[in-house]
């Protein structure tokens, strides 16, 4: 059931091409110039009377929904808030009928979800659901769902429903970009281009498995550690941090790069692991900036960039990793990659149960 692989967390990391393309198939018009989303019941008039975008989730879902708001900005220019779930419906958020409320979900029974789902429509808001599974409570209460084809998640920590999750948003920035005229049809065609050859790039990480378990195996024994990096970057630090406290028990925090002077970089010092993304190149130098105020403390920094960049990372870096090259708000669905790799070989290195983690469950239906 495993299919060969020791883990079911190790096999969802390796679907994650599969899930992609899958997720991809037949939502991408065949002249690949634009977003068929024929599930859709939203038409052209009720999106552009939104106003306003909410986005909702938990834990991992959540992350997928950072990058969310990223993308629907970008490409939309529409306002997005991301609150979780359990925060959302009481701080009295402001739903009004012209806001669209996203909630994500991979089960689509996580109870804070589901109760922020009910919250939005009680408020005359119009829900979309993006969730892996058909028929899930989520999917049933939601008026429209994309349904994310990442295929069953089993081991507890979520992977190819998280890159699931950022294809969806992808496909869903583009439509609404294409229905309310922000982005113009060459834009859209090279974006659509630049996600078709995600898969083949998410092969060329994972074929390079060895050398993330080797930067595991060293860093599997430090008591804490810190993620780092700046907008899409910093969502994904987010996501690396989860997983890594998840499987493998070991303290680590994600801070925006930026923020680490104001007061968590009193806790660097000789030898702690700082893993640093680098990946958006208007933010490059500023990042390598706040690299170095933590070098000087003597953190032990590996760096996440985009491959082409070797010689000015390396001179700021310990240890490095490159990721193949794409367009800056597509490199969340290939930066996570080697970040969950990490995770799963340093709870393995630490003799955990890697895809049932102690005190967690994988769908959390209480509030
Ligand atoms: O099924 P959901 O996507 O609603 O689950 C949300 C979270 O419970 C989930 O993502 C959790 O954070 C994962 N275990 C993280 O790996």
């Amino acid at each position: 059931e495993k299919g060969g692989y020791d883990h079911f967390m190790l096999k969802e990391i390796y679907e994650q091409p599969k899930a992609y393309r899958d997720t991809m198939r037949g939502r991408v018009s065949e002249d690949g110039k634009s977003v068929t989303l024929s599930e859709l019941s939203m038409t052209p008039e009720q999106i552009r009377a939104f106003r306003r975008v909410h986005i909702v989730a938990c834990g991992t879902a959540m992350h997928a929904g950072m990058v969310g708001k990223t993308i629907i900005e970008q490409l939309a220019r529409l306002p997005v808030e991301t609150d979780v779930a359990s925060e959302y419906r009481y701080r009295s958020p402001i739903i009004t009928p012209d806001t669209l409320v996203i909630v994500v979900s991979q089960s689509g029974e996580t109870a804070d979800t589901l109760a922020a789902l009910r919250e939005a429509k009680r408020c005359g808001a119009r829900v979309l659901a993006i969730t892996n599974v058909v028929g899930s409570s989520v999917a049933r209460e939601a008026d429209d769902t994309i349904v994310t084809l990442a295929g069953p998640e089993i081991a507890v920590a979520s992977t190819k429903a998280y890159t699931s999750q950022l294809i969806a948003f992808y496909l869903f920035g583009l439509y609404l970009a294409q229905t309310l005229g922000t982005r113009d049809e060459a834009f859209v065609a090279n974006m659509l281009a630049a996600m078709q050859a995600l898969p083949e790039q998410v092969e060329r990480i994972l074929a390079q498995a060895e050398t993330i378990k080797e930067i595991a195996d060293a860093i599997a024994h430090n008591r804490s550690l810190f993620f780092i990096g700046r907008g899409v970057d910093y969502a994904v630090a987010l996501e690396g941090s989860l997983k890594l406290k998840e499987i493998s028990y070991i303290h680590s925090e994600a801070y925006a790069a930026g923020e680490l002077k104001h007061g968590t970089l009193a806790l660097i010092e000789e030898g702690v692991p700082v893993i640093a993304l680098l990946t958006q190149e208007e933010l490059f130098e500023k990042t390598i900036s706040n690299i170095k105020e933590t070098k000087a403390r003597g953190a032990n920094v590996l760096g996440i960039y985009n491959e082409g960049q070797e010689a000015e990372v390396a001179k700021s870096v310990d240890s490095q990793f490159a990721i193949p090259r794409t367009l800056p708000l597509l490199t969340p669905a290939l930066s996570v990659v080697p970040l969950q790799l990490l995770s799963y070989y340093a709870s393995l290195a630490l003799g955990h149960d890697v895809d049932k983690p102690r005190n967690l469950a994988k769908s959390v239906t209480v509030e």
